[in-house]
């Protein structure tokens, strides 16, 4: 069952006294329930701009996005997105973060606490509650963005580079991590990354972006089980392939692609 539809989306950007940016032309994309689609591409590509109008946080030029059938107009309770920092409010503990969306939503005291209980210990931030995000490593506030995320138990996650500012043992961990949250919880996810290796470790289907404008160049199965070996012969074969992909001789509009 595809539960988001992304039909025809162009984005175009247009600053005062500049020429306008075709971010987006022409995306055209169905994201089934419970898959892990990973989208590649280099920085420009339009990578975050897709992630942001399919979140409903940013208005498109053209096109449509849907999401279960229905017409999406605006952001989705849905639909959670967990962005590249981890934009924790820095004034309050990692708890305090976990409750914000529950606070505003106004579910009761109680609820609230139980919840943001059971995610802590999920993401493994048992024991650090009480602590304020300058108190905790760039993993640890990754993973508190991330339970502030699935606290609210969206049905659909949207990443955009979460883990390109921690160091490359702390990602490894945090791959596995989301690994195991989307075996357990079997979301629906959309993971924006630049990073070819992480991309074949993650997902189901991977789809290639090449920039100016941003279009899909190429999509990737990985039909794998998990959790899978980084050092799989298949699965590096698949990396190979989209080296070579990004390689090509690239037509007109792609010939500064590469990552
Ligand atoms: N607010 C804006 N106004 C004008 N142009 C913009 C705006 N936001 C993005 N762009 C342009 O749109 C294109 C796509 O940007 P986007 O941020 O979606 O790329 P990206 O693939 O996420 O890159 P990165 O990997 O660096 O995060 C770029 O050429 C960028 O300069
Ligand atoms: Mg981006």
């Amino acid at each position: 069952m595809p539960t988001i539809e992304i039909r025809n989306i162009t984005k175009e950007y247009e600053s005062e006294g500049e020429e306008r940016t075709y971010a987006l032309q022409d995306i055209n994309l169905t994201v089934q329930d419970g898959e892990f689609l990973c989208i590649l591409g280099p920085s420009g590509c339009g990578k975050s701009t897709l992630l942001e109008i399919t979140a409903g946080l940013l208005p498109q030029t053209g096109g449509e996005i849907l999401l279960d059938d229905a017409l999406q107009s605006g952001t989705s309770r849905d639909i959670g997105v967990v962005f590249q920092d981890s934009a924790l409010l820095p004034w309050r503990s990692i708890r305090r973060n976990i409750e914000f969306g529950m606070e505003v939503a106004g579910v009761g005291r109680e609820e609230r606490r139980a919840r943001a209980r059971e995610t802590i210990e999920f993401v493994g931030l048992k024991g650090f509650e009480d602590k304020f995000p300058h108190q905790l490593s760039g993993g640890m506030r990754q993973r508190a963005g991330l339970a502030r995320t699935l606290v609210a138990n969206p049905r659909v996650i949207l990443m955009d580079e979460p883990f390109s500012a921690v160091d490359h043992l702390t990602r490894l961990t945090l791959q596995d991590e989301i690994v195991r949250i989307w075996q357990r919880e079997r979301k629906t996810i959309l993971f924006i990354t630049h990073d070819v290796a992480e991309a074949v470790y993650l997902a189901s289907r991977i789809v290639l972006l090449s920039p100016r404008p941003g279009k899909i160049r190429k999509i990737f199965d990985v039909p794998f089980e998990r959790p899978r070996s980084r050092s799989d012969a298949e699965l590096l074969s698949i990396v190979e392939r989209i080296y070579v992909e990004i390689n090509k001789p690239a037509s007109d509009e792609e010939t500064e692609y590469s990552i």
